[in-house]
């Protein structure tokens, strides 16, 4: 199965400090769809440094390619 996510985040959404677990401290919640870890940020959205605006990329393993066409299947 293929499943085809469209982020526009680039980095993690931070929690404010009522959010913050007195054993595991500061939490990142990851927007860019890249984590190992979801729903945590695990810094993988450094990866997306230098995209651009206009351009659809596919991540896969540890690589960034640029996508030209989108097939749906049926
Ligand atoms: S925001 Fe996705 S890994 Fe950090």
């Amino acid at each position: 199965m293929t499943r085809l996510v469209d982020h526009d985040a680039t980095g993690p959404v931070r929690l404010d400090e009522s959010d913050i677990d007195e054993t595991y401290g500061d939490i990142a919640v990851c927007r860019c769809g890249l984590s190992a870890d979801p729903p945590f940020c695990d810094g993988s959205h450094k990866r997306t440094e230098g995209e651009a605006d206009d351009v659809l990329y596919r991540y896969e393993d540890g690589e960034r390619y640029p996508v030209d066409v989108v097939r749906r299947e049926e």
